[in-house]
């Protein structure tokens, strides 16, 4: 993993190649070149291959031409201004803008190189596979148990009630929660700090057996204990899952991803290595973002 203490101007600026700063003269449009990332965004045997990727919300494009490799048990942290196009791109990969009328996605979206879009997809099936966390903790105003307990009994997950307790304790015990959780399974999870609603969140997520999971912005409702509560849980869960963060926080990219994306006005504008994006950016945007001069 990195560490990131300080983003310092000095440590990200070219030595020979005096910063350039972003200015009217020289508006951010510019500078990027529609579809070309800098970087590397492709992957050995990647887990996500998404190509020429379009998104438009009625006539209005959200993200342009984007393509991207997100590898087999990677974290992969989104980052970039407001409105560049970070969580409509995440909700790509698990269909979750199905539920926009106006959006529109094309171009080659595969999960293990299947088509994520193929219309005969049971997209049920592909949101259990590719599960979400999101930004504010949505906990269902059930009991914890059932919280974690749904969707391994919809998707038939446990024939019998102590496979289920199982499974309930086991994704309570990999979300960090089980021994705050253990005597209130009953309790109403409404009930919970937010930081436990966000943890039991992760651990409904993990409770049907994922292989991905998206995470938009969520550590921005808590509090820094529970967010570094989250950020172990997201190390540990890397062995076993591929994970792609959104976040605002520069810190926390640098300290959960191996890889980082950097957006900007639909385009993606950069991929690097999480410590080679903070301390030697290649791109000029992705500098001025680091160093502060926007976002
Ligand atoms: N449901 C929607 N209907 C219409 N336009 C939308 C919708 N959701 C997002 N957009 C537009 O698409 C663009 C990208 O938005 P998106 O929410 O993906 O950005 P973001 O990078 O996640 O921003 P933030 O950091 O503020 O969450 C913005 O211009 C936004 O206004
Ligand atoms: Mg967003």
């Amino acid at each position: 993993m990195n560490t990131l203490n300080t983003v310092n101007k000095e440590a990200t600026t070219m030595a020979d190649e005096p910063s350039v700063p972003v200015s009217e003269e020289r508006p951010a449009e510019t500078l990027i070149e529609e579809g070309k990332t800098v970087g590397k965004p492709f992957a050995d045997d990647p887990k996500f291959k998404l190509r020429n990727v379009e998104v438009r919300y009625g006539d209005t494009p959200a993200i342009k031409n984007i393509s991207l490799d997100i590898a087999r048990n990677e974290v992969i942290a989104f980052i970039g201004p407001s409105g560049c196009g970070k969580s409509t791109f995440l909700r790509c990969l698990n269909r979750m803008n199905d539920s926009i009328d106006i959006c529109s996605v094309r171009g080659e979206l595969k999960l293990d190189d299947d088509d994520i879009y193929d219309p005969r997809r049971d997209v049920v099936e592909l949101r259990a596979r590719v599960g979400m966390v999101f930004q504010k903790p949505n906990p269902f105003p059930k009991s914890i148990y059932e919280n974690v307990a749904y969707g391994p009994r919809i998707h038939g997950l446990a024939n019998r009630k102590s496979d289920l307790d199982d499974i309930v304790e086991n994704s309570l015990r990999k979300a960090g929660l089980w021994n705050e959780a253990k005597d209130r399974l009953d309790a109403t999870a409404t009930g919970m700090s937010g930081g436990q609603q966000q943890r039991l969140c992760i651990a409904r997520a993990i409770a049907v057996s994922p292989e991905v999971i998206l995470m938009d912005e969520p550590c921005s409702a808590l509090d820094p204990i529970a967010t570094a509560k989250v950020e172990e849980l997201i190390a540990e869960m890397s062995e076993s899952y591929t994970i792609v963060i959104v976040t605002h926080s520069m810190q926390q990219a640098a300290r959960v991803s191996h890889r980082t994306a950097y957006f900007h006005l639909g385009h993606l504008v950069e991929v690097n290595e999480t410590n080679k994006v903070f301390t030697a950016p290649e791109h000029e945007l992705t500098e001025s973002y680091i160093t502060g001069r926007f976002g």
